[in-house]
C-alpha cells in the first residue's frame, strides 16, 4: 500500500494520542434554549451530534457521540418569534429605544463574555466540524475584530448623519432606523463568524433576534447561551435548536419577520423567503453558492500561482464560499501547472483538527464524501483523470484532495459548487474559454487572476468586474479583510455585508423634514434643544 494511502487509513488517533488540551471531556448536552431573556429548558425530542473526528478502540474506529441538542418545536419556535417581535416592539421597545450608546455597552459585554469562552468553543468547532485549531482560531479572532470594528463605523455612521440639512426650501434630518425583527441563519462552515457578522450590525441598529444555529456547528452555542442572556435585555436575541424544515416555515408564515439573514444555499433561502405571507416586505441578506474561478495566463508566475490556488481552493477543505472553485490554466503551461499542483497538494499535512499547520481535516457533513465521489466519478466518466497520488482516497469522513484535469463543460464539476476538497483544472487556448465561462455561470460572487502582462490584465479585469464583485490579481478569492464589501451577483447573494454596509444592510434611511416656513425652523430648534426627540437630537448617543 501507498505511503499516503496508508496514513489516511491510520488517520485518525488512539484517544491516547489526543493532547489532553484538545480531548473533550464531557458531552455537551445542551437542554436549555433561549427565550425572552430565560434560559428554557427542554425535557422533549433531543439531536444526538456526532463528531467527523472518530477514535480508534480496540474493536476499531469508533464514532465520538460529543453531546445533543434540543429539537424544539412549532410552539417554541412562535414563542421564540413572539419575544422578538415584543422586545422590538414595533419600534417602540426599550431596545430599539436606546441610544447608540447604550447599545455598543451591551454588544462590549458579550464580547467579553464571549471570549472568556473561547477556549470551548475552538474546542467544539475542532470536535464538531473538523475546523483546525488555527482555523478556529483566525475564525474567533476575527469575528472579535469585526465586532469591536462595527463600533467606530456605526459611531463614524451616526455622526455623518447627525446634520440638518437644507434643499429646496425643506429643512431635513437623515438618520438610519431600525428594520424590526431579524431572523438569522448561518452556515455551517463559519458557524461563529458568519452568523454574528450578521447578527450583531443587526442588533447594533435596534433590531430584535430569532437565531436558529446551524445544523452543524450547534453545540458552540452552548457556552454562548448565557453571554447572550447577560448583555442583552429580555427577547433582543432569542435562540432556538431544532430542525429547519419544521421551524422556520411557521416562524416565516406569521408575516412578523422583517429581515432574513441566511447563510447558505440558494435553494433554501428561494423557499424560506417564499414562506412569507408578503414576501415584497421580507428583506433579506443573503449568502449563496459561489464557483469563483482562477484564470492562470501563460505568463503567470507558475509557482506563486500554484501555491495561491492550493491555498484558494483547499483551505478548510476547500468548505469555504469563497474557495477557488474551478482553475482555467493556459494550455501552454497547463501541464507544468498541473505537476506543481500535485505535488504541492502532496506536502500538504493532513491530519485530525488540534495538530499544528495541519490543512486537510475530516468533514463534517455526511453526504459531502458521497457527493464529491459522484462528482470524481463522473469526471473521469467523461475523460479527467485525477492528477495526484492518492487523489479521493478516503477513510469514513476523511476525503483526501483530489485534482481533476483535464476537466470540461460536459462534466458535473465544471458546473457544480463542490464544496470540499476537490480541484477541477480547466485548459483552455483562448480567454474567451473562461470569460464566457464568467457570464454563463449562474454565480457571480468573485475571480482570481494570475499573470503578469499589464495589458492582458488590466482588459481582464474590465470584463471581469461586471460579472463578479471581487477581482483579486495574483491572489486568492476571500472575504476579507471585513472593512471590505462581500457580495455576489447573480445568484451568489443579495446585498452587500462589510464592517460598514452590514449596518446599512439592517437598517434603513429615514427622514425627518419641514418646510422652511411659519416657524417650523423654531420647532426643530426647540425639539432638539429641549431633546424632546432622540431621533432629532444633536447625538443619538
Ligand atoms: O464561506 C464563506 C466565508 O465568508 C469565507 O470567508 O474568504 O475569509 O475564508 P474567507
Amino acid at each position: 500500500m501507498k505511503e499516503k494511502e496508508l496514513q489516511i487509513r491510520n488517520i485518525f488517533p488512539d484517544e491516547a494520542n489526543i493532547p489532553e488540551l484538545f480531548r473533550m471531556k464531557d458531552p455537551v448536552v445542551q437542554r436549555e434554549y433561549l427565550v425572552n431573556g430565560e434560559m428554557r429548558r427542554w425535557t422533549g425530542e433531543m439531536q444526538e451530534v456526532v463528531s467527523p473526528v472518530y477514535v480508534k478502540s480496540p474493536s476499531g474506529l469508533s464514532e465520538n457521540v460529543l453531546g445533543a441538542y434540543p429539537l424544539v418545536g412549532e410552539k417554541e419556535g412562535l414563542e421564540a418569534l413572539e419575544a422578538a417581535v415584543a422586545a422590538y416592539n414595533s419600534g417602540r421597545g426599550l431596545w430599539p429605544s436606546l441610544s447608540l450608546h447604550e447599545r455598543i455597552a451591551s454588544v462590549e459585554t458579550f464580547v467579553s463574555e464571549m471570549v472568556q469562552v473561547k477556549e470551548e468553543i475552538l474546542r467544539l468547532l475542532m470536535w464538531e466540524i473538523g475546523k483546525s485549531y488555527e482555523g478556529g482560531l483566525k475564525e474567533f479572532d476575527r469575528t472579535v475584530e469585526c465586532i469591536r470594528n462595527t463600533f467606530g463605523a456605526v459611531e463614524r455612521l451616526d455622526r455623518s448623519s447627525s446634520q440638518f440639512i437644507v434643499e429646496e426650501s425643506i429643512i431635513g434630518k437623515i438618520r438610519r432606523a431600525p428594520l424590526g425583527v431579524v431572523l438569522c441563519m448561518g452556515p455551517y462552515n463559519y458557524p461563529l463568524n458568519e452568523t454574528l457578522a450578521t447578527l450583531i450590525p443587526a442588533l447594533i441598529m435596534g433590531n430584535t433576534s430569532v437565531v436558529k444555529p446551524p445544523k452543524l456547528g450547534v453545540l458552540l452555542y452552548s457556552p454562548l447561551l448565557k453571554a447572550f442572556r447577560k448583555a442583552f435585555p429580555a427577547g433582543v436575541v432569542n435562540i432556538i435548536y431544532g430542525d429547519g424544515k419544521r421551524l422556520v416555515p411557521p416562524i416565516l408564515r406569521s408575516g412578523k419577520i422583517d429581515v432574513l439573514a441566511f447563510i447558505g444555499s440558494g435553494r433554501v433561502a428561494e423557499i424560506v423567503k417564499s414562506y412569507h405571507p408578503r414576501p415584497q416586505r421580507l428583506r433579506a441578506v443573503l449568502g449563496l453558492e459561489a464557483k469563483n474561478p482562477a484564470i492562470v495566463l501563460p505568463d503567470a508566475d507558475i509557482d506563486a500561482a500554484v501555491k495561491e490556488c492550493v491555498r484558494g481552493s483547499l483551505s478548510f477543505n476547500g468548505q469555504r464560499c469563497t474557495a477557488l472553485k474551478i482553475l482555467f490554466v493556459h494550455s501552454g503551461i497547463a501541464k507544468e501547472f498541473v505537476e506543481r499542483f500535485a505535488d504541492e497538494v502532496s506536502s500538504l499535512r493532513c491530519g485530525m483538527p488540534w495538530e499544528k499547520d495541519v490543512f486537510i481535516t475530516p468533514l463534517p457533513d455526511a453526504d459531502r464524501i458521497r457527493y464529491l465521489g459522484e462528482l470524481m466519478k463522473d469526471a473521469e466518466k467523461c475523460g479527467a483523470r485525477i492528477v495526484n497520488k492518492s487523489g479521493g482516497c478516503t477513510n469514513i469522513t476523511f476525503f483526501y484532495p483530489a485534482l481533476l484535469y483535464p476537466v470540461d463543460s460536459r462534466m458535473r464539476i465544471y458546473h457544480e459548487e463542490q464544496f470540499g476538497p476537490l480541484v477541477p483544472v480547466v485548459p483552455f487556448d483562448d480567454i474567451e474559454a473562461p470569460v464566457r465561462y464568467c457570464i454563463e455561470s449562474s454565480y457571480g460572487q468573485q475571480a482570481s487572476i494570475f499573470g503578469r502582462d499589464i495589458a492582458a490584465l488590466g482588459k481582464l479585469v474590465d470584463v471581469l468586474v461586471n460579472q463578479v464583485c471581487r477581482v483579486n490579481i495574483n491572489s486568492i478569492c476571500q472575504r476579507g479583510p471585513d472593512v471590505f464589501p462581500f457580495a455576489g451577483r447573480k445568484d451568489s447573494s443579495e446585498g452587500t455585508l462589510s464592517v460598514s454596509d452590514a449596518l446599512e444592510a439592517f437598517s434603513i434611511r429615514t427622514i425627518v423634514a419641514t418646510k422652511d416656513v411659519n416657524g417650523n425652523r423654531e420647532i426643530i430648534t426647540g425639539i432638539v434643544r429641549e431633546g424632546s426627540s432622540s431621533f432629532l437630537s444633536e447625538r443619538k448617543s
